[in-house]
């Protein structure tokens, strides 16, 4: 059982130090997670810099053979920490507000010039921030986007260098909320109507013609849907070419999955290649360079959230578990049925139940598990809820006036505090 808990390097068993003989703890590279929920307290994230490292690593060496840049999507994970370890390993950035914009350049300035920015209703104040920052390019979703882009760039006099975010039609097998690459959704311009936009583009004084982009959704598990948006997106650069456009970049968006119920630390480098693979095959020969905007499969698997069990209960045969985060902290479960995998902090002889975990909030939909089987828990333990890195803190919420969990980034030995716990004084602050 133990070799399914090994999460290397970000979340490993080893014998305790501390805690009772015969028993394993779990660990955040060196430090053993019961250390920081002593100093940090719970419900508490805890993030492995190293693997960050390993998987921006992995990605990296998957597109070694194209030129490209990894602009990570800071909507999965914005800590100003974690970006700034991102910018170090070269990464450039996907954002999608100017909150993000704001985030990016704070951890640091230098990077503007590989920040990518996407979005269907991107706001005149938010057009105007990123075209004094110089970013790279902006991805445009429709008509009325240009419109509004071309007047604010004519009105600062600055070039804006712009690509559209085409819609491939292409189905994609993941969860209805984060699929988006077909018609039905909001997203992108239809294919059929993507020259006459791109015409559109050459004709205004400040804007210029740079790429195409595409992202078909979240969390998918299959590499042919990416190959077959590339298809799309490659022959479009030919019409494009064909009708003098200078296309310098290919965006493929981000999307690639990972397996929330197994480990899949070790298989990372395996999925990268072969996704890698469907993505640059259709671009062969294009010379274009490659921006890619990986959010989950960057910082997923190397977060957890650390909880303590409150109580145990049981409703006539169903046994719960209460645990001192809930809903507001991490929504995934209840947001997207999603399973993360569970595991103890501290292993060793436990018999296993079936059992529901769930948080304290007042819904029915506030649960983590369900029918799940875990090792006997005890009031006081200390549980993570693991591949909680990407959009675990990022959706986080005060409903039911509940302050937002502190964050930590462990390397190695360290273990730094980058976002303290919410109090309630700055949680009522805004109210009068
Ligand atoms: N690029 C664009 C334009 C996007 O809309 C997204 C995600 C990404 C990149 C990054 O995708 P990733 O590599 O992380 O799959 N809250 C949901 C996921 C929402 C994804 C939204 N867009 C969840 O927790 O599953």
């Amino acid at each position: 059982m133990n070799e399914l808990f090994q999460r290397p390097p970000g979340f490993v068993y080893s014998s305790a130090q501390e805690g009772r003989a015969g028993q394993s703890v779990l660990r955040c590279e060196k430090i053993p997670l019961p250390t920081l929920a002593e100093r940090f307290k719970t419900p508490l994230y805890v993030y492995s810099a190293s693997a960050i490292r390993e998987r921006v690593g992995a990605f990296a060496h998957a597109f070694r053979n194209v030129k490209h840049t990894i602009c990570y999507s800071v909507k999965a994970n914005s800590n100003l920490s974690i970006l700034r370890l991102l910018g170090k390993l070269g990464c450039g950035f996907d954002v999608v507000s100017g909150g993000e914009l704001e985030r990016v350049l704070r951890a640091n300035r230098r990077v503007a010039r590989k920040v990518v920015f996407s979005g269907v209703g991107k706001t005149v104040a938010e057009m105007d921030a990123a075209l004094k920052a110089d970013i790279l390019m902006f991805n445009l979703e429709s008509a009325s986007e240009l419109e509004a882009l071309a007047q604010r760039a004519a009105k600062l006099k600055r070039k804006a260098r712009v690509a559209f975010r085409v819609n491939p039609d292409v189905p994609a097998d993941t969860h209805p909320y984060i699929s988006t690459g077909l018609r039905k959704h909001k997203f992108g311009v239809p294919l059929g109507e993507a020259r006459e936009l791109y015409t559109r583009v050459a004709k205004a004084k400040y804007l210029q013609v740079a790429g195409v982009s595409v992202h078909i959704g979240s969390q998918i598990m299959d590499f042919a849907p990416f190959g077959a948006a590339m298809e799309r997106v490659a022959e479009l650069v030919r019409q494009l070419r064909g009708d003098a456009h200078r296309i310098e970049y290919v965006d493929a968006g981000g999307g690639l999955g990972i397996n929330y119920k197994a480990c899949e630390s070790a298989d990372f480098s395996k999925s990268a290649n072969e996704y890698a693979l469907a993505v640059t095959r259709p671009l062969r020969g294009l010379g274009v360079e490659l921006l890619l905007e990986p959010g989950r499969s960057i910082v997923g698997p190397a977060g957890v959230l650390l909880t303590r069990v409150l109580y145990r209960k049981t409703n006539g045969e169903k046994k719960f578990v209460v645990v001192d985060a809930a809903m507001n902290d991490l929504i995934r479960p209840s947001l997207y049925q999603a399973e993360h995998h569970i595991v103890p902090v501290q292993i060793g002889g436990q018999n296993s139940e079936v059992v529901d975990i769930v948080g304290p909030v007042c819904e029915s939909g506030d649960f983590f598990a369900r029918d799940r089987e875990l090792s006997v828990l005890n009031e006081g333990d200390l549980i993570a809820i693991l591949d909680a890195g990407a959009y675990g803190m990022a959706l986080a919420s005060n409903y039911n006036s509940r302050p937002r969990p502190a964050e930590v980034l462990v390397d190695g030995k360290s273990a730094k505090l980058i976002r303290k716990r919410e109090t309630l004084r700055e949680l009522l602050r805004l109210e009068v």
